[in-house]
């Protein structure tokens, strides 16, 4: 097998992500619904949002989903609900998508950021622990884990903390509809939880789209006046919200495909662990980036959906550049964490304080991953990865 993967591969292009293959198989589903949008013209909260709601609250085992207009006012509307405010802290992780951090800003409150679990790449209990060792932790009323690339974050231990310190658990779940913790449902772990439709995400929509989910009714019913401005009774501006209401006929798409996503999600499954076979067959898969290829590590715990499928590698960049040369897409989440954009320099971090989380950045490559990605196109991305390794490295970086 080793031998068939240094084999040239085919030049096919081989895209990062390739929904249009999803398409074509939900296409008349999708195209009748907003039709039926369409001839109601009620394109504002029309009945298909409150039906994808219940649908949502039905899959996640949560008595309350709200749709909004993004992943990023989820989160603005889960803590604002949750009255998270000036003053507050609440801690979270430096490596995920800016939207994490700038939501609790745009809250009023200050993010604290604590590194992550070199194996998972999610929040670290240890490194949130040593927060409430400090002073910074006398402020800190929520915690806010990331789900990253569709792994919940480490909830006992997240949820031991809650405990001891009384604080609310805010889940960012954009990346992980339909990934479970101990079998519990992302968007049934926290107080409240924020999901992500955006086009690339597992769920996607046809253009932006967010939800939050809770057990609580007094936030669900925050989260309900909060995204229509602030209203209960219409006309009546009890706080200030915002205009975050779910499209009808982004709902009416996701109520379609969110029948399908069990299915995708296995699918994603099988891929990731068909990557896994590539590469340990190959002779590429090892325990350190010194050694060669660090594969994805799933917590016994959790139930992964693989949004993305992550690998470290040595000599990222160089990697990158031949697999792009080869026509095969990847991309890198995220090449800067959040403690070093230049937005949040105001925050005092600097290079050096979350040894983990930084060397993810130099580390990480996300490989081509969607359900209907095919065995030959993953053979063809380990080959051409094996291909690279194959040579020797000054040679490598030279040619590229
Ligand atoms: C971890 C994470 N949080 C928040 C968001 C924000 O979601 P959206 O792009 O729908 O605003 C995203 C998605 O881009 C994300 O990946």
């Amino acid at each position: 097998m080793a031998a068939d993967l240094l084999q040239s591969a085919p030049s096919l292009p081989i895209a990062m992500l390739d929904f249009s293959r999803q398409y074509s198989i939900i296409r008349e589903e999708v195209l009748a619904v907003i039709e039926e949008v369409c001839a109601s013209q009620r394109f504002i909260l029309g009945p298909q949002v409150a039906r994808f709601e219940r649908a949502v609250a039905l899959a996640c085992d949560s008595p309350h989903a709200l749709g909004c207009a993004s992943g990023t006012d989820a989160l603005w509307l889960a803590m604002d609900a949750a009255r998270i405010g000036p003053g507050d802290a609440v801690i979270t992780t430096p490596f995920s998508f800016f939207a994490t951090a700038s939501s609790i800003i745009r809250c009023g409150a200050t993010p604290i950021f604590a590194d992550i679990d070199p194996k998972t790449f999610n929040l670290s209990p240890t490194s949130v622990a040593a927060i409430f060792d400090s002073p910074a932790g006398a402020n800190v009323k929520a915690i806010m884990p990331v789900h990253l690339y569709g792994q919940c974050a480490d909830w006992d231990a997240f949820t031991a903390f809650q405990q001891q310190h009384g604080l609310l658990l805010i889940e960012d779940a954009a990346q992980a509809f339909g990934a479970t913790w101990n079998g519990i449902p992302a968007g049934a772990l926290g107080d409240a939880a924020a999901f992500s439709f955006y086009p690339t995400k597992n769920l996607s929509a046809f253009g932006d789209a967010g939800l939050v989910t809770t057990a609580s009714d007094e936030l669900a019913e925050r989260v309900t006046m909060l995204r229509a401005h602030g209203m209960r009774r219409r006309y009546f501006h009890d706080e200030i919200g915002g205009n975050s209401r779910l499209d009808t006929l982004q709902a009416a798409v996701l109520e379609v495909k969110l029948r399908y996503l069990p299915q995708w999600n296995q699918q994603r499954r099988d891929r990731a662990t068909l990557y896994d076979q590539l590469f340990q067959e190959a002779g590429l898969a090892a325990p350190s980036v010194t050694d060669g290829i660090v594969l994805p590590i799933t917590d016994r715990r959790a139930s992964h959906v693989f949004h993305q499928y992550v690998i470290r590698v040595p000599r990222r960049d160089a990697l990158r550049l031949h697999l792009s040369n080869a026509q095969i897409g990847t991309e890198i989440y995220y090449p800067l964490p959040l403690h070093l954009q230049e937005s949040l320099a105001y925050l005092g971090y600097k290079q050096g304080d979350f040894p983990h989380t930084e060397r993810a950045a130099e580390e990480v490559l996300a490989l081509p991953m969607y359900p209907e990605l095919r065995d030959d196109e993953q053979r063809t991305i380990v080959e051409a990865i094996a291909n690279f390794y194959a040579r020797p490295a000054d040679v490598t970086t030279k040619s590229e």
